[in-house]
């Protein structure tokens, strides 16, 4: 028997941002934004919805999703940059709401690389026969830390939740490979004083660089073949960089995960929030083969290869 994801919940706020409501508030306009990013709107939370409640909405369907009781999880990760506030941490906040008495709590911080750093600590605990179901979490809300007069980043980023179960799963199904790291030397690139700080240019190199690099790795660690692969859920920080992991892997365009005109990039949510709309529209199914890649602040990185379903 495998360890895999048993199940993916998402939360995205109603409200809806486009490029068009940006070119009043800044000096931006909607082709720069699409040509550049590959953004079209992002959601953005209202003052009465923090981090901790995207996370709640997102983890109830993942649980539901499972079809298991929140008693039954051992422990509870959350990946998060943004959390309500320093502590309590928010997956503790989730534990109480969602009645997880049994699990053990605590937040990640990995930046937009959080989700991929939470499913294979997941994945360990449920192997080692610790925890029968790990709830993971990657979860922001970037707009609080957004600075709203700085176009190079105000435009990028958006609010959302994604969620995961992970547990045992049948056959040669699961995780097959996996790859974590990071650059702590490249930190000075991506960060937070008050507001989100970046250079722009050196997070790009890094990304197209790194993403194609873990998704090839993660492939070869699986003893499989670029030919194999199914479908590619890069996380959604801009379609260049994302296409550039794609053609990395001589995939068609319908075998990547695209989300990011939708909802901008979400950080930690990007990953589980892309893969949530592929399996609800049908272009993930039982025994494909998927790669799930990631690159954040810190600098950090993450990769798996898995073989989905339960
Ligand atoms: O999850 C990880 C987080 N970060 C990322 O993934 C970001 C990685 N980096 C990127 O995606 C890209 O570097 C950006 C989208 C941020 C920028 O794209 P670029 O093609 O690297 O543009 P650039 O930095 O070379 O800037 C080109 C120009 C600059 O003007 P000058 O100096 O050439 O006159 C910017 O001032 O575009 C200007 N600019 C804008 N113009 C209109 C920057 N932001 C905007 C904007 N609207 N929002």
């Amino acid at each position: 028997m495998g360890v895999g994801l048993l199940s993916i919940g998402k939360y995205v706020p109603e409200h809806v941002l486009t490029n068009a409501d940006l070119e009043k508030r800044m000096d931006t306009s909607d082709e720069w934004i699409r040509t550049r990013t590959g953004i079209e709107e992002r959601r953005i939370a209202d003052n009465c919805t923090d981090t901790s409640d995207m996370a709640y909405e997102a983890a109830k369907e993942a649980i539901e999703k499972a079809g298991i009781e929140p008693e039954q999880i051992g422990m509870i990760l959350v990946a998060t940059v943004t959390p309500d506030q320093p502590f309590p941490s928010v997956s503790t906040m989730l534990q109480a709401r969602l009645g997880a008495k049994n699990a053990a709590a605590m937040d990640i911080s990995a930046a937009c690389a959080g989700f991929m750093y939470g499913v294979v600590t997941a994945k360990h605990f449920v192997e080692a026969g610790t925890h029968d179901y790990v709830l993971v979490v990657g979860v922001e809300k970037l707009s609080k830390i957004t600075d709203w007069k700085d176009r190079n980043t105000a435009v990028l980023f958006g609010d959302g939740a994604g969620a995961g179960i992970v547990g045992k799963v049948s056959g040669d199904r699961g995780i097959l490979a996996f790859e974590l790291g990071a650059d702590g030397t490249g930190g000075e690139h991506l960060y937070q004083d008050r507001y989100l700080k970046m250079n722009g240019r050196e997070v790009f190199k890094f990304a197209v660089r790194q993403m194609g690099q873990s998704a090839v790795n993660v492939i070869e660690k699986a003893g499989l073949s670029k030919e194999d692969v199914d479908f590619l859920i890069p996380h959604q920080a801009n379609i260049r960089i994302m296409e550039a992991s794609r053609e990395r892997l001589e995939l068609p365009p319908e075998k990547m995960s695209k989300s990011v005109h939708k909802y901008g990039n979400t950080s930690a949510a990007s990953i589980p929030i892309s893969l949530h709309d592929d399996i609800e529209e049908g272009r993930v199914k039982d025994d494909d083969i998927l790669v799930l890649v990631g690159f954040g602040g810190g600098l950090t990185w993450g990769g798996i290869c898995m073989r989905w379903g339960k």
